[in-house]
């Protein structure tokens, strides 16, 4: 598939009083701002933006019908008409571009009308809650589904139970890489974090599975069963995909640290717990600027109180990498020392408790770099990671 070339961004009823309506809800940015930002992003990402806003359902509607000859890819935020507008669903369904649906406002939390999205079964992906800069994201997103095909799978019955399979060209069996993203484990943080980093690896030979999971009433129970359900899946998808399955790592960034130590040390969990048996056994797990410390984080108050929210309560210890030492594989541990989200010091002082526990850690410690700087493919911390990734996970 070509990247997009061009890509319309349709805005619907009363984002044309964005600025002025419910800053507290929306922000600052007026309408006028925010198209010209889609724009900017387009043209650092090298695609063109054309922009378009209405009040109408039939105007929208005609719009999306254009866009089948003028361009690529939509970006659409309905506003209300998310909520019951079958008829833009129709619209969508008809002109069949890939389309990313986006919400300046985080709807899981509002009221319950707002939950429900008519649009999105039409969308390829739906970004919500991260204010304006979602309308980057769905652009980022849109470019990183065509540089590389994926195949979205699921491996369970809710909507969030998904990963993205990316399976690189020549000859198999791959090596396997499980991407766990992070973002505190919010809903709005979603696994379009980690699309550049599969399309890099997918380059680079390996099989990339970049998996979503629950964050529901009972997030931690359900963040975590469901990263061990997607490892586990691998095996299903083994046959029809030549991924080989004596070369999985696990590679989590930031809170996806957590469920990827986590899971790949759970094996070594207590005997009556239901997830110790499992399927799959990685060869290697790796923490991008990891919360490696459920108790530290709590104590630190970690990314507004971020643990206590994922735990409804003080975090269970058994689910805290830097209790479970040794977890009994190897393990790249990687943090930049100007990190402001997750201190580079809880990675430092994992790592000295699990090499002196027995664990076999190469420890990446990059001057400078900050949170996020480790998980943009383009970066030369990235570079390092990927490289010495793939070089545990495939030598002999
Ligand atoms: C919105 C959320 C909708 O529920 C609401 O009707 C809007 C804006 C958002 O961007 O958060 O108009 O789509």
């Amino acid at each position: 598939m070509q990247p997009p070339a061009r890509v319309l961004v349709v805005n619907g009823p009363n984002l044309n009083l964005l600025g002025t309506r419910r800053p507290d809800i929306y922000g600052s940015t007026t309408l006028a701002d925010l198209e010209a930002a889609c724009r900017s992003w387009g043209t650092e990402l090298g695609v063109t933006v054309d922009t378009f806003q209405s009040n109408h359902e039939g105007a929208i509607i005609d719009r999306l019908h254009l866009a089948r000859e003028d361009a690529d890819a939509i970006i659409i935020n309905p506003g209300a008409f998310t909520h019951y507008s079958y008829a833009i669903y129709d619209a969508l369904d008809a002109v069949e571009l890939p389309t990313v649906e986006v919400h300046i406002s985080d709807v899981t939390r509002r009221e319950a009308w707002r939950q429900q999205s008519v649009i999105g079964p039409a969308c390829v992906a739906t970004i919500f809650g991260r204010g304006i800069d979602g309308y980057r994201a769905a652009l980022r997103h849109l470019i990183y589904r065509a540089a590389m095909p994926l195949t979205t799978l699921r491996y369970g019955s809710h909507p969030d139970q998904v990963g993205d399979l990316r399976v690189p060209h020549g000859p198999g069996p791959y090596p396997v890489v499980v991407l766990i993203h992070g973002g505190f484990w919010r809903r709005p943080w979603r696994r379009d974090l980690m699309d550049g980093l599969a399309v890099d690896l997918t380059d680079r030979g390996v099989a990339t599975w970049n998996i979503e999971y629950r964050r529901g009433p009972d997030s931690w129970r359900e963040a975590l069963s469901d990263t061990v359900a997607a490892v586990d899946h691998l095996a299903s998808l083994a046959g029809g995909h030549q991924l080989d399955l004596d070369r999985v790592a696990l590679v989590g960034h930031s809170a996806g640290g957590q469920l990827a130590l986590w899971a790949a040390a759970r094996a070594r969990l207590a005997a009556d717990s239901p997830l110790t048996s499992p399927i799959i056994t990685p060869r290697l797990a790796v923490a991008l600027a990891g919360v490696v410390d459920l108790a530290e984080a709590t104590s630190d108050h970690l990314g507004d109180d971020a643990v206590e929210e994922f735990f409804g309560g003080l975090p269970d210890d058994t689910a805290s990498p830097r209790h479970m030492v040794p977890l009994g594989l190897p393990q790249v541990i990687a943090h930049g020392t100007a990190d402001d989200r997750v201190p580079v010091a809880y990675s430092r002082a994992y790592v000295e408790e699990a090499r002196a526990a027995g664990d076999a850690i190469d420890f990446l410690e990059f001057e400078a770099a900050d949170h996020r700087v480790l998980i943009d493919q383009r970066s030369e911390e990235w570079g390092k990671i990927a490289t010495m990734t793939i070089e545990r996970l495939t030598e002999s």
